[in-house]
């Protein structure tokens, strides 16, 4: 039975919460254990869905993966891997991206991969194309099948020179975990550098790879014969912060993240600024409070890294509709990104979506029909509504809409704020938000 979240809306939220391993590396550190010939650790992992669906993919592929009971750290051990039934693996991949990036791995490991259609949050297409083109070029036999497709190199793969037409950070990552036991030199051009990536060529170069960035995004790998396992702590998550961040400005209060990291929130920091947003930063995290005083509109735009990172624009639109003035936020990143200001027009937001690009630059977007600019008109009193929860975090926007708005909202399909926010209902209790959940 879906749980329904009743807010009783208008308190500042106040407190401290603590922050884990990202939600957009530590899946990708398990499957990189794959490709080790030993055990690894991973530390810092959060209880989050997209951590139990990669666990019960491993295990079905024979992995053998121990969480301490204590600390949560996962011990991953892949020596016995072998490979699955498509039906048992498209049934544990739930709604998750994460299975794409079992192709090199598997191929390695047992020759052969099947990864089910893919699902993910519906904020565009989510195309799978660049992770295709970049298999076939190591050598993958690419096979369209029922459910899925269907992936094997008869001939082995072999590094290639290969060049992304967008730095996605998933096909980067898929790039990332071929090439390192692929045979020869790998050279990625256009490839994503976010901190969650820089992250995980950590762990891979802990196993034994041979990995160089430079700065005009182009990544070398070296292929080796073999990998050893990794001891590795998760960086923290940058997205999770951000978002906390936002809800202290919305609800016009007072959190402390401990674990946010300041150099993964350069942007986002200088944004918070911007608009009006204080923080205090120590070793152990940040302090985000808002000043009692009004919020300022501003013209944003979403980029790759280091540019303001397009998981943080959705809590901060509704930070925006309290801005004493008009804001502009160009999405470039996903073509459909705004569905969840719907609900925030509901409870009495200004916010018109267009299909221009209201940006310094023309995105991919433009002159297509995608509503990737928004127009937000501030300040507006939002009033508690029925919410039903359209992604992970366009729902945690909802939720903080919910909790600064006049009256009562009921919020339904929070289990999608499962998937990548760890214990967010009690990180809600202890920042005094009023709640019931039925
Ligand atoms: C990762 O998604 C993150 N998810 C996303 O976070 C994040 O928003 C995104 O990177 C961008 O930083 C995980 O790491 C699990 P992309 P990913 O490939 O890898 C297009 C969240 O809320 N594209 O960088 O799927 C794509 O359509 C989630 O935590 C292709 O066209 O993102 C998009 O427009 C949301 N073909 C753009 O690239 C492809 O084959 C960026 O996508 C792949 C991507």
């Amino acid at each position: 039975m879906a749980s329904v979240l009743t807010i009783r809306g208008g308190v500042p939220l106040k407190g401290k919460v603590s922050v884990r391993g990202a939600k957009n590396l530590v899946p990708k550190a398990m499957v990189a254990s794959l490709l080790g010939n030993d055990s690894s650790l991973l530390r810092n992992v959060p209880e989050i869905k997209d951590v139990e669906v990669v666990t019960s993919l491993l295990r079905l592929h024979g992995v053998e993966v121990t969480k301490d009971p204590v600390t949560g750290d996962l011990s991953l051990d892949p020596t016995k891997v072998k490979t699955a039934q498509m039906k048992d693996i498209d049934a544990h991949a739930g709604d998750s991206r994460i299975p794409i990036l079992f192709c090199g791995p598997l191929i390695h490991a047992i020759g052969e991969a099947f990864i089910p259609d893919l699902g993910g949050c519906k904020i565009g297409d989510r195309p799978i194309d660049y992770h295709l083109d970049v298999l076939r070029q190591f050598g993958a036999v690419v096979e369209k099948r029922e459910g899925g497709i269907s992936i094997s190199a008869p001939k082995g793969l072999k590094g290639a020179k290969l060049s992304l037409p967008y730095p996605s950070v998933g096909a980067t990552e898929q790039v990332l975990l071929t090439a390192t036991r692929a045979e020869g030199i790998t050279e990625l051009s256009g490839a994503a550098i976010e901190p969650e990536i820089m992250d995980l060529i950590a762990v891979l170069q802990k196993m034994g790879a041979i990995i160089s960035v430079q700065t005009d995004r182009v990544i070398r790998i070296e292929g080796v014969p073999h990998l050893s396992g990794f001891n590795h702590r998760a960086l923290p998550d940058r997205n999770e912060a951000a978002s906390w961040a936002s809800a202290a400005l919305v609800t016009q209060g007072d959190i402390y993240v401990e674990g946010a990291n300041q150099p993964d929130l350069t942007a986002f920091l200088n944004t918070y600024r911007r608009i009006g947003g204080a923080f205090d930063i120590d070793d152990e995290g940040i302090r985000f409070y808002h000043t009692g005083g009004k919020l300022s509109p501003l013209v944003l735009e979403t980029d790759v890294h280091p540019g303001f990172m397009t998981d943080w624009q959705q809590p901060l639109v509704v930070a925006l509709t309290q801005a004493v003035g008009v804001s502009i936020v160009h999405e470039t990143v996903y073509e459909n990104r705004f569905g969840f200001t719907q609900a925030l027009i509901r409870m009495g937001a200004s916010i018109q979506v267009h299909r221009e690009c209201l940006g310094s630059i023309p995105c991919r977007f433009g002159q297509r029909n995608f509503l990737h600019s928004a127009v937000i008109s501030g300040p507006t009193q939002l009033q508690g509504t029925d919410i039903d929860i359209p992604d992970l975090r366009g729902g945690f926007s909802h939720l903080i809409a919910a909790l600064a708005a006049n009256g009562t909202s009921r919020v339904t399909g929070i289990e999608l704020i499962n998937r990548g926010y760890e214990r967010f209902q009690s990180k809600l209790e202890n920042l005094g938000a009023d709640f019931d959940i039925a």
